[in-house]
C-alpha cells in the first residue's frame, strides 16, 4: 500500500462539521443581548419558515431530532401493543422513540439501490397490532414515497418520516416534510443545517400539529380554544397529557433560522462534490451512491460499498483514511445489531441487504466547508489503498 498524502500537516478533515458564518454569529448575538432568550419571536419565525421551505402546513421545533420523532410517535397516538415497521439502517434514535412510546420496532431490509427502507419488504411484516411506517431518507435520498404512501393507505397505516439526512430534498415535484402524515427533522451538528441541537416535525394535519405543541412543553396550554376548563383569570394554564420539556430555545431558534437561508446552496454545494466523487471513483471497484434522477437528493452522506473480496479490508481502509486525516464515518451500526436490542431478541437474519451494506459502507468526507481539492485527496487515497493507477496518469499525491 502506497501512501498518497505525504503532506502529514493537512487538517484533520471531518466528514461532516457545521459551517458558521457571521449571518450566524449576529442572528445568535441579537438574541443574546435581547429580552427574550427563550419561546420568542425566533421560534416562530424558525418555524414558520421552515414550514414554508418543507411546503407544509404547519411545523413545530423541539429539542433534537430525537425529541422530534418521539413527538411524532406520540401524536401519531402510538403505545404498548402498536408495532412500528421501520428500517434497520439508521440511528438508533429513530427505534428508541418508537420504544419511549412502548410501542414496538419492526425492522425491515433496505432496497440497496436506495438504501432506504424497501416497500416490498414491508407487506410480509404488517400484523393486526402494526399502526405505522417509519421511513428514514436514508443519506438525504428520499424514499420511495409513492409506495410507501400507496402501501399505508391500502393497510391503513399512518406514514411518519425520519427526515433527519433530509431537509431540503424533494421526492418527485415535492419536498420532503409534505409527503408524510409527519416528517422529523435533526440540526444537530453534523446535518445539513445545524441549530446546534435542534429538531422539528412538519405536517399538514392541524391536530397533529395541536398535539405536537402541546408534547414538547410538558403537554400544557394557555391556548383558550384548547382549554378544557374557562380560565378564572389570564394566568391560567392547563396539563392536558404528560408531555417533555423539549423546547428549543431563541438562541437555538435564531441559529437555525440564519442557517435555513442557506439550506439550498448548502446541498448544492454537497450535490456538486457528490457529483465530483462520483467522477473521480467510477472506475473503481465500488458500489457508488445512485441518486434517483427523478428526485433532489440533500447528500447528507456520500457512502461507498467495496466489493467482493475488498469487502474484508473495509476495515483497513477505514483506517487508512483516517490516519491519512480523513475523517470517515460509518453510518450505521444496524439497530438490531445493538447489545440492548439483541437482548431484547432482535437478530438481523432476515435483513441480508442491511448486514452486506454494512459490512461494505464507509462514508467519505462532504460537507460545504470541503471543495473538489479535498475530495480528489480523498479519491486519491482510495485509489492508493485498492491499489489502482491514479486517473489521467497524474500521480495521486497531485491531488489535493
Ligand atoms: C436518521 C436520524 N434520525 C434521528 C437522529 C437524531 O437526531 P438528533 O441527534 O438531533 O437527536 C439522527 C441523528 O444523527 C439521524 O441521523
Amino acid at each position: 500500500m502506497t501512501d498518497s498524502s505525504p503532506d502529514r500537516k493537512r487538517a484533520f478533515v471531518p466528514y461532516s462539521r457545521p459551517c458558521l458564518d457571521a449571518d450566524d454569529l449576529r442572528a445568535v448575538a441579537d438574541v443574546l443581548t435581547s429580552t427574550t432568550i427563550s419561546q420568542g419571536e425566533q421560534l416562530k419565525a424558525f418555524e414558520d419558515a421552515f414550514a414554508k421551505h418543507a411546503g407544509a402546513a404547519f411545523a413545530t421545533a423541539f429539542s433534537s431530532g430525537t425529541a422530534a420523532v418521539h413527538a411524532m410517535c406520540h401524536a401519531a397516538g402510538l403505545g404498548p401493543g402498536d408495532e412500528v415497521i421501520l428500517p434497520a439502517l439508521t440511528f438508533a434514535g429513530t427505534a428508541n422513540a418508537v420504544r419511549y412510546v412502548g410501542a414496538t420496532p419492526v425492522f425491515a431490509d433496505i432496497d440497496p439501490s436506495t438504501n432506504c427502507i424497501s416497500p416490498d419488504m414491508i407487506e410480509p411484516l404488517v400484523t393486526d397490532a402494526t399502526r405505522a411506517v417509519l421511513s428514514v431518507d436514508f443519506a438525504g435520498q428520499p424514499a420511495n414515497y409513492d409506495r410507501l404512501r400507496n402501501i399505508a393507505a391500502q393497510r391503513g397505516l399512518l406514514l411518519l418520516a425520519d427526515a433527519a439526512h433530509a431537509a431540503g430534498a424533494r421526492w418527485r415535484d415535492r419536498t420532503v416534510g409534505s409527503l408524510a402524515d409527519m416528517t422529523a427533522f435533526s440540526f444537530n451538528p453534523v446535518k445539513n443545517i445545524t441549530a446546534a441541537e435542534g429538531g422539528m416535525v412538519t405536517t399538514n394535519d392541524p391536530t397533529f400539529a395541536s398535539h405536537l405543541r402541546l408534547f414538547g412543553s410538558h403537554g400544557m396550554t394557555r391556548d383558550p380554544k384548547l382549554l378544557e376548563s374557562s380560565p378564572p383569570a389570564g394566568w391560567y394554564y392547563e396539563q392536558q397529557f404528560l408531555g417533555y420539556n423539549y423546547k428549543l430555545s431563541e438562541l437555538h431558534a435564531a441559529l437555525g433560522l440564519s442557517q435555513l437561508r442557506k439550506l439550498d446552496a448548502y446541498n448544492e454545494h454537497r450535490a456538486r462534490l457528490a457529483r465530483y466523487y462520483t467522477e473521480e471513483l467510477s472506475d473503481l471497484p465500488l458500489i457508488l451512491p445512485r441518486p434517483d434522477a427523478d428526485s433532489l437528493h440533500s447528500w447528507h452522506l456520500y457512502v461507498i460499498r467495496l466489493t467482493g473480496t475488498d469487502v474484508s479490508r473495509r476495515d483497513e481502509l477505514f483506517e487508512h483514511l483516517r490516519s491519512e486525516g480523513f475523517g470517515v464515518q460509518l453510518h450505521y451500526i444496524p439497530v438490531p445489531m445493538h447489545p440492548d436490542y439483541r437482548r431484547m431478541g432482535y437478530t438481523t437474519a432476515s435483513l441480508p441487504e442491511t448486514v452486506e451494506y454494512f459490512e461494505s459502507a464507509i462514508s467519505l468526507p462532504l460537507n460545504p466547508s470541503i471543495d473538489e481539492d479535498t475530495c480528489a485527496a480523498v479519491a486519491a487515497s482510495v485509489r492508493s489503498f485498492l491499489g489502482i493507477e491514479p486517473r489521467n496518469g497524474n500521480p495521486s499525491t497531485d491531488a489535493k
